[in-house]
């Protein structure tokens, strides 16, 4: 694709989280705890035609790269995506995502006599399943919408 065809321009450093699935852009912000307010430069595409998807959403985040668990929780509400790192307006590293065995301090238990849910400085750990996630505290599981469980800070 020609870059007069690019409909969110390319940036020069940072992450491009292509391939979301249709509808995921603003759960891929939550995760990431962008809000708006932190000042970072952020493009979204939604609804973007794509060959491989139909449509994909796009979420491109400059001056910063992701951590091992916001990319763990990225990979159960969006499995296609992929992250590109962008140093020098170049692709630097290409990740592909895989289901991770478990995701911690990004979501929150729904139990309200979760530990997790005191105030106690405990982070929160979700074993993955193949069909939801269980709080490693209480046991608690969760199945549908996982993305509402994200902990917004
Ligand atoms: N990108 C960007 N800024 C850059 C470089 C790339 O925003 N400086 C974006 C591209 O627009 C694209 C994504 O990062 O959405 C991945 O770039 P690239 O690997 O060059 O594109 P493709 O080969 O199409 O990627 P894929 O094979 O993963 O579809
Ligand atoms: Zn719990």
């Amino acid at each position: 694709m020609s870059d007069h065809q690019l409909r969110v321009s390319k940036i020069p450093r940072g992450t491009v989280i292509d391939h979301i699935r249709a509808g995921q852009a603003l759960n891929v912000l939550a995760i990431l705890g962008i809000d708006g307010l932190g000042g970072e430069t952020v493009s979204i595409g939604m609804n973007v035609p794509s060959d491989r998807m139909g449509h994909k959403d796009i979420v491109k985040v400059e001056g910063r790269e992701l951590s091992q668990d916001e990319v763990d929780v990225l990979s159960l509400i969006a499995p296609e995506a992929t992250i590109n790192i962008i140093r020098e307006y170049e692709v630097v590293e290409k990740q592909y995502l895989e289901r991770p065995e478990r995701v911690v301090g990004v979501l929150s238990c729904p139990n309200h006599n979760c530990i997790t849910n005191a105030d106690e400085p405990v982070e929160t750990k979700f074993e993955v399943l193949d069909d939801g996630v269980r709080c490693e505290y209480c046991e608690t599981i969760v199945r549908e919408d996982i993305a509402a469980h994200i902990a917004v800070e």
